[in-house]
């Protein structure tokens, strides 16, 4: 049956960024299939602990993991979480991310350094701390979320679209790498979703519509349309997909 194969009981998943948005709607689908969550978030708490509810009733087990990615000690800290907590981690999707819109020659220093540190070198350190377990196992997932700016940058985002086309890189590299682990990795490339992100930009109806006639299927996606493609990826479904590259987007990366 086509449908036990994304049940995923008895799996942990850490999804970074679930307190809201598209990370929020991953970490449900995967407790919905049976997964137990470990939520990080940065800073909105009651949005966290909403998330951690929804999981619950979901009858799953969940844990909150209040931690900043910018940070230095990520991986010593991440160990000590994961070890007080005796977990370990089969699922791993790699969704929090900063995005600062500016004109390339405005970028600073630190601007740079903290969409590159929380977009790309978190995600690496983060899976340097997992696949060990996966491996051990013989069973991982790892979902990186990209965008389609990886391939059609934005001139507002220079360095966001540059760490995402990175992490892409790396998720090709490290299907080679993993595979034989019975480990998978693959990226989702989002187009444009209603998220509290896109909240201002979206609100405006004269930009709004001019976004909408870009995109073949006429209209803004939702963050349950990830959920349902990381579901898939996360499960035995998609035990043959590694190294891919998987735009839901609607259709707008497609050249016109
Ligand atoms: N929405 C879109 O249209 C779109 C398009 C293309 C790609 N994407 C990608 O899809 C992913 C999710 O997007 P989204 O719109 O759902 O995001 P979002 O609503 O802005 O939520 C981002 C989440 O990441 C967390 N976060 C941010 N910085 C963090 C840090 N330094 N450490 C730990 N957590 C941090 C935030 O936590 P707090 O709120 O607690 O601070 C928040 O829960 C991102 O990787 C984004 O680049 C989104």
């Amino acid at each position: 049956m086509v449908s036990k194969l994304f049940d995923i009981s008895g799996k942990t998943a850490l999804i970074t960024g679930a307190g809201q948005g598209i990370g929020r709607s991953i970490a449900l689908a995967l407790a919905e299939y049976g997964a137990n969550i470990i939520i990080n978030y940065r800073s909105n708490d009651a949005l966290a602990e909403d998330t951690r509810l929804e999981v619950e009733k979901l009858g799953r087990k969940a844990w909150l993991w209040k931690y900043d990615l910018f940070s230095d000690s990520l991986k010593a800290d991440f160990c000590l979480f994961r070890e007080m907590n005796q977990l370990g981690i089969d699922i791993l999707v790699l969704d929090a991310s900063i995005q600062i819109r500016k004109e390339w020659d405005k970028v600073t220093l630190s601007e740079f350094n903290s969409q590159m540190t929380v977009n790309l070198r978190s995600s690496l350190e983060l899976i340097q701390c997992c696949v060990p377990s996966m491996a051990s196992k013989g069973w991982g997932r790892i979902v990186t979320l990209g965008s389609v700016q990886q391939n059609r940058p934005s001139k507002q985002m220079i360095v966001y679209a540059a760490s995402k086309a990175g992490q892409y890189n790396m998720v090709k590299n490290l299907a080679w790498q993993l595979g034989n682990k019975g480990i998978t990795i693959n990226n989702l490339a989002p187009g444009v979703i209603s998220t509290v992100r896109n909240k201002d930009v979206l609100s405006n109806d004269t930009v709004k519509n001019r976004i909408e006639r870009n995109i073949p299927l006429g209209y803004i996606g939702v963050p349950d349309d990830l959920a349902a493609m990381a579901l898939l990826l996360c499960s035995n479904a998609g035990r043959y997909i590694t190294g891919t590259d998987i735009y839901v987007d609607g259709g707008m990366s497609l050249p016109e």
